[in-house]
Parts: structure tokens; C-alpha cells; sequence
């Protein structure tokens, strides 16, 4: 008698996590160093974050290409998803049942434009991750079939994290770019977008239903370009001008292709405000300071790359910034909760956890 009961309840929980299991939606990832997880370790890039102190409060304590000292955006979502991370789309790993998980195509230092990020030599550009994306599904067709493998991709959630680097490393990267010589900046903006618009309807094309499009930061405001751009420690005007009028033209983008397909594809993730909370009041989020990088050198530890050497700060909960470009796992953490519940002014027009509420496909 007591044997069966243990060995039902045991079954029960077998089929409960066979069912978890076969619910769990796979994740899609593309975009930038903001969400890169490891694929620019396999390329020949200067763009890549291999070396410690990156990855030191990481469970392995090692570095693996995240550009955090610890978890990064999507693998804090992955954990909201219930999932593992997808493994970066040219790890090894990647094959087999792993494949069924999704996959992530980030690399550092790309942007929306091809010439964007040039100087990091050999990345994957947007282009790129999106044929990659292709290949992945012909991979995945060969292990269950050409059906299930759109029904997959269809019912995933995708993230791409795109078009900073349009700005600080195109645009704004010198004084007199040839970007900022052909365009004013309204221009630019309209031509970046007409670019983003056709990658995100060649995203849609390739099957993809659920797409969080995230905008750009508060460029203005991150260590690098306090170093660089200003001397008070005040963010600096002329980049927050681009994010401000980038980043509302970015939202009616995604609302127009949504209205032409007719369903909700595009979901807007408004990062210029969830970042500028913080960043406003560093304190009520239990950050010392939201101007100074944890791992850097030079004025707010701003001035090039975080590496054995630079400073390092003892605790990396109390930071906003973990390197001169990039938010600490805790600032990350304030980012995905609004991700995950945030009201209309954070997710247009709906937030993750009223999707993932809405998509039953029992
Ligand atoms: C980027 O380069 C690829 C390959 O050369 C090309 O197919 C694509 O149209 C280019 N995209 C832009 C926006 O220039
Ligand atoms: C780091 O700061 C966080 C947040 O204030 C705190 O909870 C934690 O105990 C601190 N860790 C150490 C090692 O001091
Ligand atoms: C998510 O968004 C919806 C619709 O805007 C809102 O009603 C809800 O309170 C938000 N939070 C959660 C947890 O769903």
C-alpha cells in the first residue's frame, strides 16, 4: 500500500514535469553586447568579454562571454520563462535536444546598420544572425520534422536588443563621422529605422510571433560617455536628444507593423525608462551610485575596456553599471521585472506576463 502511493506520487510528478517541460516555450535571442551570451568567444573580435573580472559572480565564477558580472538580460528571462539559457548559436552545444531550447545569435558590437561596429572587425552582423536563424531551423527540422519545427518557432518568445550601437559606435563614435556627415540626426534616425523595419519583418517571415524589441538606453547617461562627453558627471545632452527622439519613433514603428499584420507581434520594451529610474535615483533602487562602472579605469571608471587590471568595486549589487557600457546583473534584474509586469508606459502594448497568460496552446 505505502509502496504504490510512493510509487504514484512519484509518477505524478514525472508526468508534472514531462508537461512543464513540453510547455516551456523556446527563446530566440539576437541583437548586441547587451545580450550576447558567448558567440563572440568563437570569433576573431576585440568586441568579447573572456577575461576576468567578467563572469565573477557567475555561478561557475568564470568568464563566458557575457558582457555582466554575472547573469545577463536573457538569462534572467530564461529564468522568468522557466527554461535554461540558449546557448549561443555557435557553441558546440548547441545540437541535439539543446536545439529545442532556442538559441541565442548576439554579438557584441554589431548595430542595425552594417557599418555600425566596424572597428570590432569580425562580428555577426543582424543580416548574419538572421540567416543563422534559418540554419537553426533547418537543424531542427532534420531532428522533428519541418511541422513541429515551425510550430516551435511561431510559439517561441524572441528578444532582440539592437541599435545603441547605430549611436556610440557609429554616429557618435568620432567627431565628424561619415554617418554624421551624411546625416543630420532626424535623418539618421529615419534611416536606421527603415533599416530595423526590414529586419524585423524578414524576423517575422522566419516565423517569429513573439517579438520583445527593446529600445536604446539612456545613452547620454552611461560611464563611458560621462568619461568622454562630460565634465559634472551630467549626462550628456546630445546623446540623450538621440535616444529621446529615437526611441518614441521606434514605438510607432512596431505599432504600424503590428496594425499592417493584424496581431501583436512587435512588443515595445521601453529600456530608455526602466534604465532612467534607476539612473534618476540610484539609491531608492539600493545602488551608491549609478554614474561610476564597478570595473574600470579613468573618470567614473568610464575609459576603455573593464580587464584584469581595472579598478573593481567589492560589492557588484551596489552598482548600476558593471563596465562603462553595460548594467550589473542587479540593474538587470530591475529591468526584466518590467519586463515582466511593467504598466503601458513600460511595454507597449502589453507586458511578458500578460502574453505568456494570453498564448495557451493547451
Ligand atoms: C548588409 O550586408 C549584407 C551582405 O553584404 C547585405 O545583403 C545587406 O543588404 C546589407 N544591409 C544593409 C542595411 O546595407
Ligand atoms: C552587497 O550588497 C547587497 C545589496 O545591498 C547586500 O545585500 C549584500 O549583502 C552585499 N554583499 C556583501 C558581500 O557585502
Ligand atoms: C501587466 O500589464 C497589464 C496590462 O497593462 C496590467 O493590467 C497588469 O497589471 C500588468 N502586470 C501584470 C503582472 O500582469
Amino acid at each position: 500500500m505505502e509502496t504504490s502511493f510512493v510509487l504514484l506520487a512519484s509518477l505524478i510528478v514525472a508526468i508534472g514535469s514531462l508537461a512543464t517541460h513540453s510547455e516551456a516555450r523556446a527563446f530566440f535571442v539576437f541583437g548586441d553586447s547587451l545580450v550576447d551570451n558567448g558567440n563572440n568567444n568563437y570569433l576573431a573580435t576585440t568586441a568579447r568579454a573572456d577575461s576576468p573580472p567578467y563572469g565573477i559572480d557567475y555561478p561557475t565564477r568564470q568568464p563566458t562571454g557575457r558582457f555582466s558580472n554575472g547573469l545577463n538580460l536573457p538569462d534572467i528571462l530564461s529564468e522568468q520563462l522557466g527554461t535554461e539559457s540558449p546557448l549561443p548559436y555557435l557553441s558546440p552545444k548547441l545540437k541535439g535536444q539543446n536545439l529545442l531550447v532556442g538559441a541565442n545569435f548576439a554579438s557584441a558590437g554589431i548595430g542595425i546598420l552594417n557599418d555600425t561596429g566596424f572597428q570590432f572587425l569580425n562580428v555577426i552582423r543582424m543580416y548574419r544572425q538572421l540567416q543563422y536563424f534559418e540554419q537553426y531551423q533547418q537543424q531542427v527540422s532534420k531532428l522533428i520534422g519541418p511541422a513541429q519545427t515551425n510550430q516551435l518557432v511561431n510559439q517561441a518568445v524572441v528578444l532582440i536588443t539592437v541599435g545603441g550601437n547605430d549611436f556610440v559606435n557609429n554616429y557618435y563614435l568620432v567627431p565628424f563621422s561619415s554617418r554624421s556627415r551624411q546625416f543630420s540626426l532626424p535623418d539618421y534616425i529615419l534611416f536606421v529605422l527603415s533599416e530595423y523595419e526590414k529586419l524585423l519583418m524578414r524576423l517575422y517571415e522566419l516565423g517569429a510571433r513573439r517579438v520583445l524589441v527593446t529600445g536604446t538606453g539612456p545613452m547620454g547617461c552611461v560611464p563611458a560617455e560621462l568619461a568622454m562627453r562630460s565634465r559634472t558627471g551630467s549626462c550628456d545632452p546630445e546623446l540623450q536628444r538621440a535616444a529621446g527622439l529615437y526611441n518614441p519613433q521606434l514605438n510607432q514603428l512596431l505599432s504600424a507593423l503590428n496594425s499592417d499584420i493584424g496581431a501583436n507581434v512587435f512588443i515595445a520594451v521601453n529600456t530608455e525608462r526602466m534604465n532612467n529610474d534607476f539612473i534618476s535615483d540610484p539609491r531608492a533602487y539600493g545602488f551608491v551610485t549609478s554614474k561610476v562602472a564597478c570595473c574600470g579605469q579613468g573618470p567614473f571608471n568610464g575609459l576603455g575596456l573593464c580587464t584584469p587590471l581595472s579598478n573593481l568595486c567589492p560589492n557588484r549589487s551596489l552598482y548600476a553599471f558593471w563596465d562603462p557600457f553595460h548594467p550589473s546583473e542587479r540593474a538587470n534584474r530591475f529591468i526584466v521585472q518590467q519586463i515582466m509586469t511593467g504598466s503601458n508606459l513600460y511595454m507597449n502594448p502589453m507586458n511578458l506576463s500578460s502574453i505568456l497568460a494570453m498564448d495557451s496552446w493547451a
